[in-house]
């Protein structure tokens, strides 16, 4: 029987998860489907008690339910728990199972486009102190930073983001965060600020050590200003389109039993898309 499985979010026009799957399904030969569903606000409760009903063995979901699923979930993993909110779903024993695969996707970006990224100093300069911001932070405690300075532009975010979690991250207020970018492995950008549409992310990284890697979470454009303005000191760059991408692949093993892999094939079939829209 084809498995199914969807990605829902209100609105969901904008989504690259039913590219990302449909690029894997066709490439394993697998007999599945993938599909995305506007759900409103009111209308997730009853989506998520039908859902097994009619056939899907999991989901994804994203913008504005994230947080909510996790609340509904009869089980929900470590990563989803610390980070309070789930992007997928899966049945096991008629439980629904909530994960959140964001940290992962995080990750696994860094090792396979900067290796050794997270072999140095254990020390980051976090940008912004949204929900892609608590996903980081509980990525690099995972990888053992011990040394995490946050800055946002509301302060008030980061100091309840920071005592979410640990006391190895300290706030800084964000007139300063270029005087924080010193003896920093790595930066990241988790705000929306070099997005198209958006003003530049402006910080000055002339202080930056020469093995410092440079992220952004922004990957439209896919080099941002950040990005830009790191290349040209020489520093190791990441852009944001493979987190897009990793963290999808959580999900397509739990649900088709496949590990798939994030190839150049892939990225391209994004990048492609990304340029039409
Ligand atoms: P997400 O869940 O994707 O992280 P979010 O919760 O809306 O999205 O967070 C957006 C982040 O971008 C926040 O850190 C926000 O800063 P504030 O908390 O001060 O709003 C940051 N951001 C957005 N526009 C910004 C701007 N013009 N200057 C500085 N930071 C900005």
């Amino acid at each position: 029987m084809t498995a199914r499985v969807c990605v829902i979010g209100w609105p969901i026009g904008h989504s690259r998860s039913p590219l990302i799957h449909g690029h894997w399904l066709d490439r394993h030969g697998i007999d599945g489907a993938y599909t995305k569903h506007e759900v409103s606000p009111e209308e997730l409760v009853r989506f998520l008690s039908e859902m097994q009903g009619r056939g899907f063995v999991g989901a994804n979901v994203t913008v504005p339910h994230k947080e909510q699923v996790l609340a509904l979930a009869d089980h929900a993993d470590q990563a989803a728990q610390a980070i309070g909110a789930a992007n997928t779903l899966w049945f096991e024993d008629g439980k629904l199972h909530a994960s959140n695969t964001d940290a992962y996707g995080f990750l696994k970006n860094l090792d396979q486009e900067a290796p050794g990224w997270d072999q140095g100093s254990k020390s980051a300069l976090v940008l912004g102190a949204g929900g892609a911001a608590r996903a980081v932070l509980f990525g690099l405690l995972g990888r053992a930073f011990g040394d995490i300075v946050l800055t946002n532009r509301t302060r008030a975010r980061a100091d309840a983001l920071a005592g979410h979690f640990d006391s190895a991250i300290r706030v800084v207020d964000w007139e300063n965060r270029s005087s924080h970018v010193a003896g920093r492995g790595l930066i990241v950008n988790t705000t929306s600020l070099g997005m198209t549409g958006a003003p530049p992310l402006e910080i000055d990284l002339s202080g930056a050590d020469p093995e410092t890697v440079v992220t952004d979470l922004v990957y439209v454009p896919l080099t941002t200003p950040l990005l830009e303005q790191a290349e040209a000191r020489g520093l190791r760059t990441v852009d944001g389109l493979g987190m897009l991408l990793h963290q999808a692949e959580p999900g397509f093993k739990q649900w088709f039993g496949v590990r798939p892999e994030v190839t150049a094939d892939l990225r391209q079939l994004i990048i492609d898309d990304l340029a039409e829209t």
